[in-house]
């Protein structure tokens, strides 16, 4: 990879870039993917010395070597140079390219190759955006940017910051950013699909009944009660993280795994997609735990007492092509719940009846996190001479298959594949735009005036109780007479 590559995080003091983004820089940097020659900027208002970022930063550093990798945090802070200033004046920005300047005169670059990290809120994207491309494009390199969500608020928003921001990038130095992309399980689902004939060969409709991908948090919105209640659940991880896994779970083959190939299918299978019929949703909101130990929703000083923002919504999609027309994909995503898990479940259609009563279905499971794993729930001989059928599985647990193995994290597969300009995973413009007209209409209504009232369901509860009849009306199948629980071998 190239040497002194410039990077710049714009909001190097706020969250994001403590907690995410430094973070991957580092990891990639530990395990030898990003270079000493690497020059790191930090830029951020507040004015902050180079040891109160470090404070800030080093607690959530990984070091997975214990301290092996103290020489590589003293080299990596070695690399990183804290500059603030304002967004909306020149100053700040001239100053960074001075010293930017400076250091690539130093290595005698010829062909800079800068990358700008937004760890930023959507008000002063715009803003950063102008001034970079004023006083710190490389002419005559190479300059990308990784932007975070939000991209809009919803269609008309996001058309319009695409309007903005065309004339002073082309979209291929524009990375947007979708961290569930990073995931290595997310990642996985293409391989999965077409590099096995059994699996590609039932994902269809004639063999399989439902699809869920559900998203399950086991916090509230603790301390950003305030900020989530203009969100709600939908834009916070639907529209995004979750809609990113259901294009690639039903996309058609792409011709090949090149960047765009694979977007042009996601992009068509969105397309495909039906209206989400608002009066075939179900939506909750937590209230108080029930030993009234943990807050409810609207307990936050921040949150409109009256508020209507959903924490939990199921939604379920309907894809008008050959290949799914039928198939309900339910997606569920809640907050507060009991457990913290995502995952991906294909039910399968139930075998013939005749020489079996009562077999359980198939189901496969792609399970995101945590302990990531694909398993396949799967109908054998008990053993012994026994006749009778058993519930088992076939079981690709990570944690045991893959001991050896550096799994990274998702954001420092993003920073990597930004850093050798590859999209692949990363958020094309119109297939940001096909998802906002998907989800806009559904927003309107549940924030105009007919806004239907989410029900209340507990704190560390499953979600509202009508959740088991809408995963049975639409063909999701509970297999309550044949217990199954998947082991967990790590
Ligand atoms: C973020 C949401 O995009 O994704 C958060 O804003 C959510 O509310 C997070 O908690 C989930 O990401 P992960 O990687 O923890 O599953």
């Amino acid at each position: 990879f190239e040497k002194d590559t410039v990077i710049v995080v714009f909001g190097a003091s706020g969250d994001l870039a403590k907690k995410k983004t430094f973070p991957a820089l580092f990891g990639l940097f530990r395990e030898g993917y990003l270079d000493s020659s690497t020059k790191i900027y930090g830029y951020a208002r507040s004015d902050l010395s180079h040891e109160a970022l470090r404070e800030r930063i080093e607690p959530y550093l990984k070091r997975p070597n214990g301290n092996e990798d103290d020489t590589k945090v003293e080299e990596f802070f070695k690399m990183i140079t804290y500059i603030h200033g304002a967004y909306d004046t020149a100053d700040g920005y001239v100053k960074l390219r001075k010293s930017i300047e400076e250091f690539e005169s130093e290595r005698k670059v010829s062909e800079p190759h800068r990358l700008f990290y937004f760890a930023l809120p959507p008000s002063v994207f715009l803003t950063v955006a102008t001034h970079i491309k004023n006083n710190l494009y490389a002419n005559d390199g190479v300059t990308r940017l990784i932007v975070e969500k939000p991209f809009g608020h919803d269609l008309e928003s996001a058309k319009a910051l695409q309007k903005d921001l065309a004339p002073l990038f082309r979209e291929d130095e524009i990375f947007r950013i979708d961290h569930y992309l990073g995931k290595e399980l997310v990642k996985n689902i293409l391989v999965l699909r077409f590099g096995n004939t059994l699996l590609n060969a039932s994902w269809n409709k004639e063999n399989l009944q439902s699809i869920q991908i559900s998203f399950k948090e086991p916090f509230g919105t603790e301390g950003r009660g305030g900020y989530f209640d203009n969100i709600g659940i939908i834009r916070d991880v639907m529209q995004n993280h979750l809609l990113q896994v259901l294009t690639l779970l039903t996309m058609e083959r792409p011709v090949s795994f090149d960047p765009e190939s694979v977007r042009d299918e996601k992009v068509k299978v969105l397309k495909a997609m039906a209206k989400i019929d608002h009066n075939d949703v179900l939506l909750g909101q937590y209230g108080k735990s029930e030993d009234g130990s943990k807050p409810g929703y609207r307990d936050d000083e921040t949150v409109d007492k009256n508020s209507k923002c959903v924490t939990f919504a199921a939604l379920a999609f309907k894809i008008q092509n050959e290949r799914w027309d039928g198939v309900p994909i339910i997606m569920r995503a809640g907050k507060a719940l009991n457990e913290g898990k995502v995952e991906i479940r294909l039910q399968y259609k139930a075998v013939a009846s005749g020489v079996f009563k009562d077999i359980p279905n198939n189901e496969l499971v792609i399970r995101v996190q945590p302990d990531a794993a694909v398993y396949m729930k799967f109908n054998a001989k008990t053993p012994g001479l026994s006749n009778a059928t058993q519930v088992t599985d076939l079981n690709l647990t990570y944690s045991s298959r893959y001991k050896n193995f550096w799994i990274p994290e998702a954001y420092e597969v993003l920073i990597r594949d930004a850093l050798l300009g590859d999209h692949s995973n990363f958020v094309r413009d119109d297939e940001l735009e096909i998802s906002w007209s998907l989800f806009t209409p559904l927003l309107e209504f549940l924030e105009g005036p007919n806004a239907p009232t989410p029900e209340i369901y507990p704190y560390g509860s499953r979600g509202p109780k009508a959740l088991k009849e809408y995963l049975a009306k639409h063909n999701y199948q509970m297999q309550d007479k044949h217990p199954y629980t998947w082991p967990v071998t790590s």
